[in-house]
């Protein structure tokens, strides 16, 4: 199970600061849990550990035993919320060298992913590293419109077509979306993909244990039922209001705590690279719900021990408007003792016999408290193991925190009316119809630069 522990950010904040923070918690929680605070519409992912759609998640297991007897490849087409959670499971479950394994090694296709950029040179390297390989397509889109991965698709699906012809290809492309409106919806029922959905009430940052991504997880050859199990067990574990006894609302409140403080940055430290995309998945899932009319922390993060070596320096030294969270993982998969040598040159057999992870887990303890004597506050999460199990309690212990600390700041934990500006800029400068005098106004502005 899940532990927090907050004793290095309490020289920091005193005891009844988190107490005072009570009253306003469980006003989230019912705000929450009636369905009564803003966004509420879209609380779908609260019971969704228990309440998922049995028949489509046999579906999901089917398509991906199929789409890992037909293919080497599997290309996951997304962005945000449609591909950073399937990308954080991957990259945390499996190998770290799955890329330069063989099929057979990985047990799997290899899962890479498009329509998250708008790079040519990514997509032309993505095509030539295909050119031989056995390939199917999972296109991930809610609304069905997104730009990236609409042009990623229209790419892909082209290259597809040649490769397998058109019939063939249907067999090889698989539609997550809406389950009535949008393009991608059209297209699929058109073609006759098959398809899977993102329910109306979840939004793409909370969508991980749907279709959006359990499909290319399990085709990567990870156990989605242990997954389901370990965010269950969060969500019994996690649905009282009482501070003491739910951490999921302990690290939200110490977190609003520390942001009335003057701590605006949050920075999720992991030990394990195989975590990188995990604090890639929180940045998305806490920036995008927070970061909203003025407010929020804002979410970075780094990966340690090696980004002690290039960020070290500022967060022990620099300006002191951040606090960290460490997630740790609690054991290795495996042991690795450091070996003695008897001629000592390095001066390291102090070390001989001792654990690789245990020198890990040292250089964490000693990092915490380097920091918090810096003036940074140190929260620790930690879980048991690498395991779907604990991916899938991770998932949930952030997902309720993130909409009980939105709550917290008084914003809509569950909109993101700020990522439209872009696009609306985007799509006037490559001049869709209907944007012409936005696209006058925008090519004056960029002219008056030059
Ligand atoms: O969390 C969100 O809602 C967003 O990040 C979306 O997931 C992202 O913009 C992609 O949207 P869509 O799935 O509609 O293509």
């Amino acid at each position: 199970m899940i532990k927090f522990d907050l004793s290095n950010a309490r020289s920091y904040m005193d005891e009844h600061e988190m107490a005072q923070m009570q009253a306003q918690v469980s006003l989230a929680h019912d705000l929450l849990h009636k369905k009564k605070g803003p966004g509420s519409d879209f609380l779908g992912w609260l019971d969704l550990p228990q309440k998922y759609s049995r028949s489509e998640f046999g579906r999901i297991r089917k398509a991906a035993a199929r789409i890992r007897r037909q293919s080497d490849v599997l290309v996951v087409i997304g962005i945000g919320g449609s591909y950073l959670g399937a990308k954080a499971a991957i990259e945390m479950l499996s190998s770290h060298f799955q890329a330069m394994q063989t099929k057979r090694q990985r047990k799997a296709p290899l899962v890479l992913f498009a329509g998250q950029n708008l790079s040519a040179d990514y997509l032309n390297d993505l095509l030539a590293f295909l050119e031989d390989k056995q390939v199917s397509l999972n296109v991930i889109s809610k609304s069905g419109t997104t730009t990236e991965p609409a042009v990623a698709f229209r790419l892909l699906k082209g290259w597809l077509e040649n490769k397998y012809g058109k019939e063939a290809s249907r067999e090889r492309i698989y539609v997550t979306t809406d389950k009535q409106k949008g393009a991608l919806k059209k297209l699929a029922d058109s073609e006759q993909y098959e398809t899977f959905v993102v329910p109306d009430d979840v939004g793409g940052r909370f969508s991980v244990l749907t279709a959006v991504g359990l499909l290319p997880i399990a085709a990567a050859g990870i156990d989605i039922r242990a997954m389901m199990k370990g965010a269950r067990q969060a969500m019994q574990k996690f649905n009282k209001p009482d501070l003491t006894n739910n951490s999921s609302y302990a690290y939200a409140a110490c977190r609003n705590v520390l942001l009335r403080k003057g701590y605006a940055v949050e920075l999720m430290v992991n030990y394990e690279p195989s975590m990188h995309y995990v604090t890639e998945w929180w940045k998305q899932l806490y920036g995008e719900s927070e970061g909203k009319d003025n407010r929020g922390l804002l979410p970075a993060g780094v990966d340690n021990t090696t980004d002690l070596h290039s960020m070290g320096q500022y967060v022990q030294d620099g300006r002191r408007i951040l606090f960290e969270t460490v997630v740790q993982i609690e054991q290795s998969r495996n042991q690795l003792t450091v070996p003695n040598d008897p001629d000592n040159l390095d001066g390291l057999n102090f070390l001989a016999g001792t654990d690789l992870h245990e020198i890990n887990s040292k250089a964490a303890q000693g990092t915490m408290l380097a920091h918090v004597d810096g003036g940074v506050p140190n929260l620790q999460v930690t879980i048991c193991e690498r395991s779907p199990e604990a991916f899938g309690e991770l998932v949930y212990f952030f997902e309720k925190a993130c909409a009980i600390s939105g709550y917290l700041l008084a914003v809509n934990p569950f909109d993101q009316p700020g990522v439209e500006a872009y696009k609306q800029n985007m799509f006037a400068l490559l001049g869709k119809p209907g944007y012409e005098d936005k696209q006058a106004e925008l090519e004056a502005r960029l002219s008056d630069k030059e």
